[in-house]
C-alpha cells in the first residue's frame, strides 16, 4: 500500500495581522512549507478555510492561493468543515497522494478574522452551528460551549478552577512558541479573574479571534527520495479518521460525549495500528477549556468524566504522560479557525522531527484532533516519526 509523508511545514505567526491580507498570509505559509521541503512545484493544492466569504468577501480560495503563489494551472480547491476545515484539508491532501492521483500536494490552512467587528465575527462563526435551531435563537459558540461546560462541571463535580488548568497549561507552552498569539504564562487566578463571556465560561476559557496561515507538503516516500528531501524531514501520516455528529446540541444523545471524535479516533488508531496509550502527545481542539477535557475522554486518553482529572493530576504537561497543546493549543497559539487543523499538523511535524520549542522527549507518535461546530464534524490524524 502507498504511504504518505509530510516533507515540508511552514506557518505564519498567529495574531492580528493588520498589514497582511488573507492571500498574503496563505502564500507566506505555503512558500515557507515549500522552502522547508526544498521544492518549487506542487501537483495540487487543498485550502482549509471556514468563513472567508463573510469575513473578507473572498471565496474560491484554491484558485486564489495557487495563482498568487505562481503555481500555474494546477487543480486547487477549498475544503470546508467548520473549524475542522484544516484537519479535513490535510486528509484530502493525504487521500490524493494515497490514491496515486497526485504526487506532491500542498495543503494550506488560512483564516483572516480580525478585520470584522466582534459582533459580526461571533455571528459568522455561528454559521457552523444549526442556523434554524441555534443561531436563530441567538446561541453563539461561546454560549453553546458555556452550556456544555456548566453541565460537565455539574455532572462530574468539577469547578471552574479545575477547567482553568487547561488554559494554564496551554499558555505555559505557548509562551515558548514564537508563532503563538499569547506568549505569556498565566496562573489559575488569571483565568478565574477574567470576565465572564457566557457564565461559567470566561475570557481565558476561550480561544481568541485571530489571523494566521499554516501549510504542509505531502508526498510518497518514493517521491520524497526522488526529490532529494532528507529523511530527517519526513513524518508519516500513519492514520486518519473523520466523523460527524448531530449539528445541534439539542439533538445530541449525550451532551458530554464527543461521539464524532470517538469514531474518528477509532478509525485513525486502526489505520495506524496503534492505541491511545501509544500516543506521545495530543494536539486537541481546546477552543474552550471544556472541549479539551471532553476530547481527552473521546480519544481514549481518559475515562469518561475524567478528562479534567488528568489536568488536576498534572498529567497534561510536556514531560507528563499525556502532553497536550505542546505549542500553546488553540487557547494560546490562537485559533484562526479554518487554519487550526493545519497548524496542529505543523506542530506535530516539529515535535516528531525533534524541532519543537517545547519538545516532548523522544516523541515518536503524535495525534491531532480538530473539531468543527460544537462537536459536529471532527477529524483525527495520527503521525509517526520516520
Ligand atoms: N484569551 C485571552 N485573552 C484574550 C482572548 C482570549 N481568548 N481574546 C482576547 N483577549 C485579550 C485581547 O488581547 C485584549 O487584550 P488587551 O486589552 O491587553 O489588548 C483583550 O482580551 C480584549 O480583546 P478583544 O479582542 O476586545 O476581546 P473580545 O471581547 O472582542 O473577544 C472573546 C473575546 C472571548 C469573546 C472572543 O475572543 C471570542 O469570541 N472567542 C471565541 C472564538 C470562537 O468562538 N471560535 C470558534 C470556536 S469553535
Amino acid at each position: 500500500m502507498r504511504k504518505a509523508v509530510i516533507i515540508g511545514a511552514g506557518m505564519t505567526p498567529v495574531g492580528e495581522h493588520w498589514k497582511l491580507s488573507l492571500r498574503d498570509l496563505a502564500v507566506e505559509a505555503l512558500l515557507s512549507a515549500m522552502d522547508d521541503a526544498g521544492i518549487d512545484r506542487v501537483n495540487s493544492l487543498y485550502a482549509g478555510n471556514m468563513v472567508s466569504g463573510p469575513f473578507v468577501e473572498q471565496e474560491n480560495l484554491g484558485a486564489l492561493i495557487a495563482d498568487w503563489a505562481g503555481l500555474g494551472n494546477i487543480p486547487a480547491v477549498k475544503i470546508e468543515a467548520a473549524c475542522a476545515s484544516g484537519g479535513a484539508a490535510v486528509q484530502e491532501g493525504v487521500k490524493a497522494v494515497l490514491s496515486g492521483l497526485e504526487d506532491v500536494v500542498a495543503v494550506v490552512g488560512v483564516e483572516k478574522m480580525t478585520d470584522a467587528w466582534p459582533s459580526d465575527a461571533t455571528r459568522y462563526l455561528a454559521y457552523a452551528a444549526d442556523a434554524e435551531w441555534e443561531l436563530f435563537h441567538g446561541a453563539s459558540f461561546v454560549a453553546l460551549n458555556a452550556l456544555v461546560m456548566r453541565y460537565y462541571m455539574k455532572t462530574y463535580g468539577y469547578t471552574e478552577e479545575d477547567l482553568a488548568l487547561f488554559a494554564v497549561n496551554a499558555h505555559a507552552n505557548g509562551a515558548k512558541n514564537p508563532y503563538a498569539m499569547f506568549k505569556r504564562p498565566i496562573k489559575v487566578e488569571t483565568v478565574l479573574k477574567s470576565p465572564y463571556v457566557a457564565d461559567p465560561l470566561k475570557l481565558f476559557d476561550a480561544s481568541p479571534v485571530c489571523d494566521g496561515a499554516a501549510s504542509v507538503i505531502i508526498t510518497t516516500p518514493e517521491k520524497a527520495k526522488e526529490l532529494g528531501v532528507p529523511k530527517e524531514k519526513w513524518v508519516e501520516v500513519a492514520g486518519m479518521g473523520r466523523a460527524i455528529d448531530t449539528i445541534s446540541l439539542a439533538s445530541r444523545e449525550d451532551l458530554l460525549t464527543l461521539k464524532a471524535a470517538k469514531v474518528a479516533a477509532e478509525r485513525a488508531y486502526k489505520m495506524a495500528g496503534v492505541e491511545a496509550k501509544d500516543i506521545d502527545f495530543f494536539e486537541v481542539h481546546d477552543a474552550f477549556t471544556v472541549m479539551a477535557a471532553l476530547s481527552l475522554e473521546a480519544l481514549g486518553a481518559a475515562k469518561k468524566g475524567e478528562g479534567a482529572k488528568l489536568a488536576k493530576e498534572g498529567q497534561i504537561a510536556i514531560d507528563a504522560d499525556y502532553p497536550i497543546q505542546t505549542m500553546g493549543g488553540l487557547k494560546a497559539r490562537g485559533h484562526p479557525v479554518g487554519a487550526t487543523g493545519v497548524y496542529q499538523t505543523v506542530e506535530a511535524v516539529l515535535q516528531l522531527r525533534g524541532e519543537a520549542p517545547s519538545q516532548v522527549p523522544d516523541a515518536e507518535i503524535g495525534l491531532t484532533q480538530n473539531i468543527g461546530g460544537t462537536g459536529s464534524n471532527i477529524t483525527v490524524n495520527v503521525f509517526r516519526r520516520v
